[in-house]
């Protein structure tokens, strides 16, 4: 590996644990104004401190991050449809000189396997990965699941294992209870969850804790940190989860801890 890409990826694993929490805040792109990025700098400034990147777009970058953040940014470059169209019609957004520019650590992108546009969206992530690599730059592929694709073992082993072929050097993909450890097994690439729809911070904590000890390398969660009732507390149970090997019943107690009013 060269010298810029051994870099880049040192920037956003933990040097002692060999893990990572990254910090998707990109779901503007295809959702508008969701429910906890309304008002995205006010959420997500106060949470840079405690992430170990930020996923975010180029758009939200330049006007809601400060430029003197020390957490290291993943770019999201693929887009196209909104939540009203069909969401598999993604394509390249934004260009690997526009990545450089913002000096981005990596660069992510979603595959759709088994939807209308699956195709496209696969050669597309070949193609980032070729121009990603002549620039030292990691990519980030995120196994999207659409409206009627299934979240299970098997498909989702399917959709990680494509996305290792064409070479994305991390793949982001959901938690399954069942065979998680199977995902793992025939991915050859670092792999981390999405956290998916908000649900109850002990539940989100336990996802993330058996998703490590299944083999996870971390997280690339968004709702289920800044749709928390306090964000903030919630993004550092996750870290003690990810980088200390936290229970989720342990980490669930540093959540309440750090809640409780002053
Ligand atoms: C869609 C995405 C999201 O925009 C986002 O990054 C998902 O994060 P979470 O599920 O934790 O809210 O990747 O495919």
């Amino acid at each position: 590996m060269d010298w810029g890409m051994k870099n880049r990826l040192g920037r956003i694993f933990n040097h002692k644990s060999n893990r990572t929490v990254m910090l998707a805040v990109d779901h503007g792109y295809f959702q508008g104004p969701t429910t906890g990025l309304k008002k995205p700098k006010e959420t997500v400034v106060p949470l840079l401190p405690h992430c170990d990147s930020l996923f975010i777009t180029r758009g939200m970058l330049r006007n809601c991050i400060p430029s003197n953040t020390n957490a290291p940014v993943f770019l999201r470059v693929s887009g196209g449809p909104s939540i009203l169209g069909e969401l598999s019609n993604e394509d390249i957004t934004t260009s690997m000189k526009e990545a450089l520019k913002l000096n981005a650590a990596g660069v992510g992108m979603s595959i759709f396997v088994g939807a209308k546009n699956e195709d496209r969206t696969i050669s597309n992530l070949g193609r980032i990965v070729n121009e990603a690599e002549e620039y030292g730059v990691p990519v980030l592929a995120i196994t999207a699941v659409g409206k009627e694709m299934g979240r299970d073992a098997r498909y989702l082993g399917l959709a990680c294992r494509i996305a290792a072929e064409m070479g994305a050097h991390i793949v982001k993909t959901y938690y399954c209870e069942e065979d998680f450890e199977k995902i793992v097994e025939g991915c050859p690439v670092p792999i981390v969850i999405a956290g998916g729809k908000k649900i109850p911070e002990l539940e989100a904590l336990k996802m993330s804790h058996d998703a490590i000890s299944k083999g996870a390398v971390g997280v690339d969660m968004g709702r289920n940190i800044f749709q928390s009732e306090n964000p903030v507390a919630m993004i550092q149970a996750v870290r003690a989860v990810v980088h200390e090997n936290y229970t989720a019943d342990e980490a669930f107690e540093m959540f309440n801890k750090l809640n409780r009013p002053k």
